[in-house]
């Protein structure tokens, strides 16, 4: 068999295969094109390296919580976003149709339904999935162009990666709601997109910025703000990337907000920042010991620099995670951070 035709409707199903057979011959029947896999986990993977699956159908077996995480999390990365996730439930359950749309489902089948029914509800939310295609494609184009313009400094490898997965986990664990957590996992993807506007010899400058330079590098957040205001998939974000720099105490930039004028996700994302900025090296010093990042981050709670809520949060969730949290150096030269403070 040749490979499939641009136009063809491509389907994942998810779960035991005695649920599979049932699905699959409908589906065939109908000409879609059907992959299995028996279990949830490595179908993110799938999602994200193989290219033209439109839906995803979960048929959840007893570990239904594993489905609903899974559920949330193609949801929640701006890679696989767009991919339309319907539930086929075995019976008539309300609270489990409740939880299936509160991770994030577009829909819930519940059987028994007949094949006519089936296949209305697939090709509805096939109908939807082609018309965000183009949102997909823009969101696929900034979030790589964020990636690239990360890879220029050469000290800053993986920084939006962490600056996401720790806001996400900040944002967990205050009870964010679901578009809340997506903001923020999209929002850290980008946060310093505007640092295209920065040239190489400043991000890279081992020592001291000037003072001209420096106001370049403060610039990234407005014009970050201007590159991703048209386009509708990062509206969600646009508060992060504008504010990330802005500090409760009104000392930050650009817009110096002050207090409750400051949202919460982009103090969420400031919190990560400075934790990614301290525990990793920079041209000018090597990373701090997390006993002395902790103390920092202190510092900057009591200041106001940073939300002390947040921070606190955020000391909760790496007690509990570290290990898998951070990987940070037991070197410790702070000086030229306090000199320089935090530019990412
Ligand atoms: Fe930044
Ligand atoms: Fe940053």
């Amino acid at each position: 068999m040749g490979p499939p035709a641009p136009t063809s409707r491509c389907i994942l199903l998810v779960g035991p295969a005695e649920a599979a057979p049932r699905l699959d011959t409908i589906l065939s029947a109908d000409s879609w094109r059907c992959t299995c896999s028996e279990t949830p986990s490595g179908v993110l993977r799938r999602l994200r390296f193989e290219q033209g699956i439109d839906l995803v159908v979960l048929t959840p077996d007893g570990s239904f919580d594993s489905y609903t995480e899974l559920c949330r999390e193609i949801k929640f990365d701006a890679r696989t976003a767009f991919v339309s996730v319907i539930f086929v439930l075995p019976s008539d359950n309300a609270q489990r149709r409740a939880e299936v749309y509160g991770a994030g489902a577009d829909d819930c089948i519940q059987l028994p339904a007949s094949p006519e029914e089936i296949l209305l509800r697939l090709s509805n939310a096939l109908r939807a999935k082609r018309a965000t295609d183009s949102l997909e494609d823009s969101t696929a184009v900034i979030t790589s162009l964020a990636t690239a313009i990360e890879g220029r400094d050469a000290y800053t490898h993986g920084h939006v990666e962490r600056v996401s997965m720790y806001s996400v986990e900040i944002g967990k664990h205050i009870g964010v709601d679901n578009a809340g957590l997506a903001a923020l996992k999209i929002g850290g993807i980008v946060h310093d997109i505007g640092k295209v506007s920065v040239p190489d010899s400043i991000l890279n400058k081992p020592g001291k910025l000037s003072e001209v330079e420096m106001e370049l590098v403060k610039r990234h957040p407005i014009i970050g703000y201007h590159i991703l205001q048209p386009l509708r998939a990062f509206r969600d974000a646009l508060s992060i990337v504008r504010w990330h720099h802005e500090r409760p105490n009104g000392k930050g930039y650009p817009d110096g907000l002050e207090g409750d004028r400051l949202p919460l996700l982009p103090r969420i994302v400031a919190v990560a920042d400075c934790l990614d900025a301290l525990s990793t090296p920079r041209p000018y010093r090597p990373a701090v010991s997390p006993s002395e990042c902790g103390e920092i981050l202190s510092a900057a709670a009591d200041k106001e620099d940073l939300d002390p809520s947040l921070v606190a949060a955020l000391f909760d969730v790496l007690g509990k995670r570290a290990p898998t949290l951070v990987g940070m150096s037991t070197e410790c030269t702070v000086d030229r951070w306090n000199d320089q403070g935090s530019s990412d």
